[in-house]
């Protein structure tokens, strides 16, 4: 009988999950992989901490560095987020030739060409199904299950914080800060959640995705992002008055075979779209493969029972990879090497030059030739509009004006933003959001 020795670095909403559920299920863990889970070393950052989960004392150990070097660990799982020391840890423990697990999406999407290319140099596997959408495994069904597809589309909702807190505005007209207060408390929200609500953390999972999905890493700077600050109240009304939801998406679209769009922005898609109506944490991809068609992933994308099922399923992996590699050296398996992921990745395209729709909510004075200033700037950049909504009963000096657009390049829109904000008639600076229907 084998036994795999496990160390953990981080101990917090998912670390502590992951501990307990291998110490309660390592009967079954075992009857199905065939291999002992033993967690021989955890690292904690306090010590002292009390904590919901016992950690007995002997696993502690202070430095995560200690983790990797150890003798007494053969698989190094890395849930400390960050990037600093987590990469420090990972890259130590692939020199060591120790398989790794870990959840750390900003390390992947913002170093991931240096950790793949030492995974791959060494011929040591780096395991990451936790990094994206939480308990879905969209990573191995990307790897696996669909690896016969070229892919079109990805799209979805892949943070869980900013689908609760729409969700809640949506349903309930909830208040924005309350919401993610909420969130923060039931341990959905990154430790600094503007990385949640500023777009940054969906971000990085959709760097995850494309570099998967098209093969080479892709730059993470490159990709747009826009949070879900300016989502207002008024904004997801107007929405619904027009058949629609507003939800923060990741984007990915092969344009050719080195070009690909990668955005992440409060999105309006019609109610009818499968996406609408996935409601509070749970995260949820469409994926558009040429062989298969269009298949839906959804799921508790994020909390840490969630996560930890997806990081058991890589320790599980990982675990049976070491096992077989103790008895043959024998390893290529599309499911744990990576040798693509250190290609150049496809070039991600500005977002100037990506054509959608739009929703336009303009504040206006309400008087006589006002809507004439504003279509005929748009007349004059060849946007079309495709309807308009004045409410009555509006009240004081400034009335909302809504504007459906026709498909429009960004850098069109942008432009004609700029002018119609500089017009005397417009009060506050204009919102604009995407729109996205995503047929084939
Ligand atoms: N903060 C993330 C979310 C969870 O809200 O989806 C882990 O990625």
């Amino acid at each position: 009988m084998q036994t795999v020795r496990i160390g953990i670095a981080g101990f917090g909403t998912v670390g502590s999950a992951v501990f307990r559920h291998l110490q309660r299920e390592a009967g079954l863990l075992f009857e199905r992989c065939g291999v002992r889970l033993v967690v021989t070393a955890v690292a904690v950052r306090n010590p002292r901490r009390a904590r919901c989960v016992p950690l007995p004392r002997s696993l502690l150990v202070g430095n995560p560095a200690q983790i990797a070097a150890s003798d007494r660990t053969d698989i190094v799982v890395e849930l400390m987020g960050g990037c600093t020391t987590a990469r420090e840890l990972i890259l130590s423990a692939l020199r060591h030739g120790k398989p790794v697990v870990t959840a750390n999406k900003a390390l992947l999407a913002e170093h991931g060409r240096r950790i793949f290319d030492e995974s791959n140099r060494r011929g040591v596997p780096i395991f990451f199904e936790a990094s994206v959408a939480g308990g879905i495994p969209i990573i191995k069904s990307l790897r696996e299950g669909l690896v016969a597809n070229r892919f079109r589309l990805i799209y979805g909702i892949v943070n869980g914080t900013c689908n609760y807190i729409l969700t809640r505005m949506s349903q309930e007209g909830a208040a924005f800060d309350d919401m993610l207060k909420q969130a923060q408390a039931l341990g959905y929200a990154e430790a600094d959640p503007s990385f949640d609500i500023d777009g940054v953390d969906a971000a990085h999972k959709a760097t995850v995705l494309a570099s998967l999905a098209y093969g080479g890493c892709v730059d993470f700077r490159q990709v747009h992002v826009e949070g879900i600050r300016h989502v207002s109240g008024a904004d997801v009304e107007f929405a619904h008055q027009l058949g629609y939801e507003i939800k923060l998406l990741a984007i990915i679209r092969s344009l050719d075979a080195s070009r690909v769009e990668v955005r992440v922005h409060p999105t309006l898609i019609p109610k009818a779209n499968r996406l609408a109506s996935i409601g509070g944490v749970t995260n949820a991809l469409v994926v558009r493969g040429d062989v298969v068609g269009d298949i839906e992933f959804s799921g508790p994308g994020a909390g840490g029972d969630a996560t930890a099922s997806a990081v058991l399923g890589d320790i599980v992996q990982a675990a049976a990879h070491l096992a077989r590699s103790r008895e043959t050296r024998a390893c290529c398996d599309p499911s744990t090497a990576t040798p693509w992921l250190c290609a150049r990745g496809p070039r991600v395209v500005d977002i100037a030059s990506v054509v959608s729709r739009f929703y336009l909510r303009l504040s206006v004075a309400d008087r006589p030739g006002v809507m004439a200033q504003i279509t005929s700037i748009l007349g004059k950049a060849r946007i079309g509009i495709s309807s308009i909504i004045q409410p009555e009963g509006h009240q004081g000096k400034a009335v909302p004006l809504i504007f459906m657009i026709h498909d429009a390049r960004h850098d069109a829109m942008f432009q004609a933003m700029e002018r119609i904000r500089r017009l005397g008639c417009v009060k506050a600076r204009p919102v604009m959001f995407r729109v996205e229907t995503f047929e084939s």
